[in-house]
């Protein structure tokens, strides 16, 4: 995410300082205008130092990962949860606006489908509660400190840049399987999971908007607003392809066999379009990955038996 933000912000003409736990040299090459910051929101005084002359915050770093929070659940609360409440109290004494990404996962199992941003939220698993942690922290510092600050609320995102290592959504997990010519591992029962992928570049524009016009304390679904069986994803990748997917589904787990497809009316309303098809995001997807990309290093589960089963 944060590096497609970071090439629109610096390519508006925006000074951009990028603040990130891993060294520079792990973050790929920086755009013209973008600066390097070392820091972990984990720390209070790095955080601190590190926002100290901001005028805007975009607050996109932390575990992406339920996988990890299942395995390493301290680690996703200290990044997820203590780190955003270092970044709020950073913007309070700031004084800067904040944009802090949380998740559709906070939502849990929908019961409505599209699910609207007053869906009740019901985690069940550590990722989902650490972002949820982090999206109530905001908003009683909005509350109580008056500070600036909206969130949005993402759905599956895919794009360029992912890195194999962190990155367990099935865009790129499917794609790089298969353009190595290796049979699309898929977790849960094909037909009843259905997501709403995003495309990155619609996730910027979204954030872009709550920045400029999102209300204090709101929640905003970053989502497509289309939804997508893994079926009909693995249909539409072979017929970016051209070749048709060999599957191998793993329909033993199924905590997270349900529909799930974003109502996004409420951005919308301060002028969000989600302009990239599913089709045109796969081709974009590939033309970045080339022809035998790393492969996907994350299962995935929600509890540990789950990957002492697998192996
Ligand atoms: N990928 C998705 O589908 C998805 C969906 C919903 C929400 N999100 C949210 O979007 C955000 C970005 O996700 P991503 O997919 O780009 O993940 P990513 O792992 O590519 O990027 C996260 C960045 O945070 C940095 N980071 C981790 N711990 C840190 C710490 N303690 N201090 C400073 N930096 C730290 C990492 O080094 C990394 O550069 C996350 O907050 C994630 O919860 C992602």
């Amino acid at each position: 995410m944060g590096q497609n933000l970071v090439r629109t912000l610096a390519s508006a003409g925006h000074e951009v300082h990028v603040v990130d736990v891993r060294p520079e040299d792990q973050l790929g090459e920086l755009p013209d205008g973008a600066h390097y910051r070392r820091a972990d929101l984990r720390d209070g005084l790095q955080t601190r130092a590190a926002l100290a002359d901001a005028q805007l915050v975009f607050h996109l770093a932390g575990n992406p990962s339920g996988t990890v929070s299942v395995v390493n659940p301290r680690l996703d609360f200290e990044t997820n949860a203590l780190g955003t409440f270092n970044v709020c109290e950073a913007v309070r004494d700031t004084g800067c606006r904040l944009v802090y990404l949380s998740s559709a996962m906070t939502y849990g199992k929908p019961q409505a489908f599209p699910i609207a941003e007053d869906h009740p939220v019901a985690p069940y698993y550590p990722y989902a509660a650490s972002k949820l942690s982090g999206e109530y922290t905001v908003k009683a510092f909005v509350e109580t400190y008056g500070i600036s600050a909206a969130i949005g609320r993402a759905f599956v995102i895919y794009g360029p840049g992912e890195d194999p290592r962190r990155a367990g959504a099935e865009v790129g997990q499917y794609l790089r399987w298969h353009l190595n010519g290796q049979p699309i591992q898929i977790t849960g029962d094909m037909d009843r999971k259905t997501r709403d992928f995003v495309h990155v570049d619609d996730i910027v524009s979204g954030l872009l908007l709550i920045a400029a016009h999102g209300v204090d304390g709101q929640v905003y679904n970053l989502g497509s607003g289309q939804e997508t069986s893994l079926r009909e994803l693995v249909a539409a990748i072979g017929m970016v392809t051209g070749r048709t997917p060999e599957t191998v589904v793993n329909d033993d787990i199924t905590e997270d066999t349900y529909r799930l497809v974003a109502d996004v009316s409420k951005l919308r309303g301060l002028g969000y379009e989600p302009l990239v098809t599913l089709e045109s995001g796969l081709a974009d997807v590939i033309s970045h990955l080339g022809d035998s990309p790393e492969l996907p290093m994350l299962d995935t589960i929600f509890r540990p038996a789950q990957r002492e089963t697998a192996a």
